[in-house]
């Protein structure tokens, strides 16, 4: 399989050092290999092959801060867009692991289009794409025949969408509701730990986990772009911003924090999906739900069915390994059902 990644950070590096130090065993046991032909960057070059580019040699480029240090090659193109390689490179799937943009979901929403019209898969990482461009990019994988995949969009590569669309197929789904922001989740336990908002928020920066500018995470927006996800993947509905009450923990106190502690309870920033629609808020969990145990970085999902009941996944939600095998699972797919959507 040949592979094309628009972006080229932390999550499409993690990608590739799988794809480096598991090649032998995706071939032994799935038959796979994949060939990365071309990536691109916003600062940092990019890079095209017909037939594929050196794996080992690409992460080290990458790894000293430019992909001019990758060496020459003859059939190598330097410099082309990300539009040029979502169109003309050699690619069977167009990977998007470029930042997600949740105003309004570019460039990447049209990347992926002519991803399609140009006969690849794609599978993405990028909330952006999906929160404002899922019907449109459902519509035209479908006219394509080809796959649109975003494992890796909601809890990293936690198998939370393959859960709910596949293991779950049969079940009907009534509710999904869970930690998908492992951020606020790290800071809320730091503030159980006795930390201010503040001072959990530094901790939360200093460690990698949030932002310098931390609005997505802390005021809930990042969990709404996967509530919004979810609403797509597990029941076929395009939710929107506008249409959803989204609410972060920028608001809580310590105060609050010891009146949750003394009634037996616990503060989760909670985003629940409905057939009816998608929220995120701060809610008081008694610390003997499922929900309440998940500490630190961690997410979890809980999703609700009529023949199983209440189905809860617990696990990573961020890292560049960690998302990086959320696209590769989102390949072995691809892989295992052939070019047939
Ligand atoms: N990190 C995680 O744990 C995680 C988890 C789940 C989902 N995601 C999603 O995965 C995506 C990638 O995240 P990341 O952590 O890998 O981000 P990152 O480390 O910031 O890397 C982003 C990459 O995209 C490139 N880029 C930026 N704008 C571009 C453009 N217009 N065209 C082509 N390339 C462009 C950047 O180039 P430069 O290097 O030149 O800036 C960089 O190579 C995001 O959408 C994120 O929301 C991340």
């Amino acid at each position: 399989m040949k592979i094309a990644l628009i972006g080229f950070g932390v999550v499409g590096q993690g990608l590739a050092q799988i794809l480096l130090d598991k090649a032998d065993d995706l071939q032994a046991r799935y038959g796979f290999e994949a060939q990365i032909v071309a990536v691109a960057t916003r600062s940092r070059g990019s890079l095209m092959h017909p037939s594929g580019l050196d794996t080992a040699a690409l992460l080290a480029a990458a790894g000293s801060g430019d992909l001019a240090k990758y060496s020459d090659q003859p059939g190598l193109a330097r410099g082309a867009s990300a539009m040029t390689i979502a169109r003309e490179s050699a690619a069977d799937v167009l990977i998007e692991v470029s930042p997600s943009n949740l105003t309004d979901g570019q460039p990447a929403i049209e990347l992926c289009e002519a991803a399609f019209t140009s006969g690849k898969h794609v599978v993405l990482a990028n909330k952006g794409a999906l929160l404002h461009g899922y019907a449109r990019l459902n519509a035209a994988a479908r006219a394509a025949g080809k796959h649109l995949l975003f494992e890796a969009s909601v809890m990293a590569g936690t198998p939370s969408l393959r859960l709910g669309m596949q293991a779950l197929a049969g079940c009907t789904i009534t509710q999904a509701r869970g930690i998908v922001n492992g951020t606020t989740n790290y800071i809320l336990t730091q503030m159980e730990g006795g930390l201010s908002y503040a001072d959990a928020l530094a901790d939360a920066q200093r460690l990698g986990y949030a932002e310098t500018d931390p609005t997505a995470d802390v005021e809930g927006w990042d969990a709404a772009a996967k509530a919004v996800i979810l609403g797509a993947a597990l029941f076929g509905k395009q939710f929107a911003f506008a249409d959803m009450s989204v609410r972060g923990i920028s608001q809580l106190t310590p105060a609050d924090i010891s009146a949750a502690a003394a009634a037996g309870e616990r503060w989760k920033l909670i985003a629940e999906v409905t057939p009816a629609g998608a929220s995120v808020a701060p809610m008081r969990l008694p610390i003997t739900h499922p929900l309440s145990g998940v500490a630190g970085a961690t997410n979890a999902l809980t999703i609700t069915t009529d023949l199983l009941g209440d189905v809860t996944l617990i696990g990573k939600g961020a890292g560049g390994i960690q998302t990086g095998f959320g696209l590769l699972s989102d390949l072995l797919e691809i892989h295992r059902t052939g070019q047939a959507r």
